[in-house]
């Protein structure tokens, strides 16, 4: 800001920021007291709706450096040489908490990271998690109703949480996920980032395959057990925040290894799992990691309001060489996150600098609208045009995806390995046994809260579904707390 009086809104100098303006002294205020109407009125206007989900975040500029070939998979220019670098965006926030909520609470975070690229933004707006709870877009919703403000009570309810849960048996994998010792990271700098649904890449020759993103932290994993994690929030509720903020002041810059796993586009039909569910991962057996980049998070935003708040992610935003999968969560979250955007910051979100191309520009026919800011000048607002505009290029970002049969709500197809617990049991039996003991007693923590026998059974039923043992020690240790 540049030095000189304080001034109004339209940059009149202002004689008195201390007293408004009165008829006579202890007479009532005046109308006419411009800076006092203006200041109060700005002041109501501070807050634009919270994120429905995902409200409490933290974000840092940084740089991604290619440092492994992989044009024989995608075309995509930041990837085409070893060595290049885009600057990134990234945002992690957790899932179910209010703006003001504590950051050390068990819960997904999110991990959103936008490649400025000169082919325009790429978004990844991912998890720590590498998987989800549901497999629809549709259940997302009611899952999410689940999970915030009780419509009577006004706080979480563990009646709502598992009643969806329990119903819900797909959820197995994340819930177990979610109850064992990476269910709350001690930093966003100690925790690995997924992209979590399958994408497509697709090469100069066409050739397209499916790709599941993984970053993982340079940092190593570091965790908060429960009762750590209850005591943090109550003493720092914005830990995660200041910690980022703070390492990124001093110079110890987070990074992460970034790679993807690689599935040739003819063995999805066959594959052992549904390769679009996205309550499965693809065991590293199956299709190992290609590691190719660093990510580097360097830089503080200057201003929270503007460059975190303000930020946007979509799931939509691709670059030519990166698509889509036929995932169904996916697929509804390319509508969700752009109309959550026009109705959160406004029609003119992308023109904002956090949101905006850095190392390209956009170049649209769309104009005007709130806070449109002029920057397209004269030019012509329709295309085609005789008068130099921008056109388009007639090459698709993403290959096409065959698809047969009619139309109808459909269940995504089952593989031949695919059940909602396979892949939760692997994962129990993967577990040490103090990992186990643990997992078993953050997860009755949350059952035995809950207030009704049949939503006990049946949430104990789908862990003794995943596996035996898991049921029967989960069953004892709710048992043992609801007495
Ligand atoms: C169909 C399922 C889903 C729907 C409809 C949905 C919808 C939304 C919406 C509306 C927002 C708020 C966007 C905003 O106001 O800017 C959001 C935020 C977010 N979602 Fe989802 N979501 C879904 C599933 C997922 C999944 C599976 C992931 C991760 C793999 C995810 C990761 C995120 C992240 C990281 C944010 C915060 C982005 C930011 O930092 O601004 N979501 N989601």
């Amino acid at each position: 800001m540049t030095q000189g009086p304080l001034t109004t809104e339209a940059g009149a100098p202002v004689s008195d920021n201390q007293n408004s303006e009165t008829a006579g002294v202890g007479g009532p205020v005046l109308v006419q007291d411009q800076l006092l109407l203006e200041k109060l009125a700005h002041f109501n206007r501070e807050r634009i709706p919270e994120r429905v989900v995902h409200a409490r975040g933290a974000g840092a500029y940084g740089t991604f450096k290619v440092t492994a070939d992989v044009t024989p998979y995608t075309r995509a220019a930041f990837l085409s040489e070893v060595g290049k670098e885009t600057e990134v965006f990234l945002r992690f926030s957790t899932v179910a908490g209010n703006l003001g909520a504590a950051d050390a609470v068990r819960d997904p975070r999110g991990f959103a990271v936008k490649f400025y690229t000169e082919e325009g933004n790429y978004d990844l707006v991912g998890n720590n998690t590498p998987v989800f709870f549901i497999k629809d877009a549709i259940k997302f919703p009611d899952f999410i109703h689940t999970q915030k403000r009780d419509p009577y009570t006004g706080s979480q309810e563990a009646d709502n949480v598992w009643d969806f849960w329990s119903l819900s048996p797909e959820s197995t994998h994340q819930v177990t996920w979610l109850h064992g010792d990476r269910g709350i990271p001690a930093s966003y700098r100690h925790m690995d980032g997924f992209g979590s649904h399958t994408y497509q890449w697709n090469n100069e020759a066409g050739e397209a395959f499916w790709v599941k993103y993984h970053f993982k932290t340079d940092q190593g994993i570091k965790n908060l057990t429960a009762e750590e994690a209850e005591i943090l929030a109550g003493k720092d509720p914005d830990s995660h925040q200041r910690d980022l903020r703070e390492a990124i002041e001093r110079g110890d810059y987070p990074s992460w290894t970034v790679g993807v796993q690689i599935m040739p586009v003819a063995e999805a039909a066959t594959y052992r799992f549904n390769p679009f569910d996205l309550t499965k991962v693809w065991p590293h057996a199956d299709y190992p990691i290609h590691w190719f980049g660093k990510m580097e998070l360097n830089r503080n935003p200057e201003n929270i309001f503007a460059e975190v708040e303000q930020s946007i992610f979509s799931p939509a935003h691709f670059v030519p060489g990166i698509g889509p999968s036929p995932d169904k969560m996916l697929q509804g979250r390319l509508f969700a996150y752009g109309d959550a955007h026009r109705y959160r910051v406004g029609i003119n979100a992308d023109h904002l600098p956090v949101n905006r191309p850095h190392a390209t520009e956009a170049r649209t026919h769309s104009r005007d609208g709130y806070l449109y800011d002029g920057r397209h000048k004269g030019a012509k607002n329709y295309e085609p045009n005789s008068f130099g505009g921008p056109h388009q290029t007639d090459r698709a970002l993403w290959q096409p995806v065959a698809v047969t049969g009619v139309t109808g709500e459909t269940v995504a197809p089952v593989h031949t390995e695919d059940n909602d617990f396979v892949q939760a049991g692997n994962l129990y039996r993967l577990m040490t046994e103090d990992e186990k003991e643990r997992l078993v007693a953050n997860l009755a923590g949350g059952i035995s809260q809950v207030s009704r026998e049949d939503i006990v059974e049946r949430a104990i039923n789908n862990f003794r579904q995943a596996d035996p043992d898991f049921g029967k020690r989960l069953e004892a240790a709710v048992q043992a707390l609801r007495g």
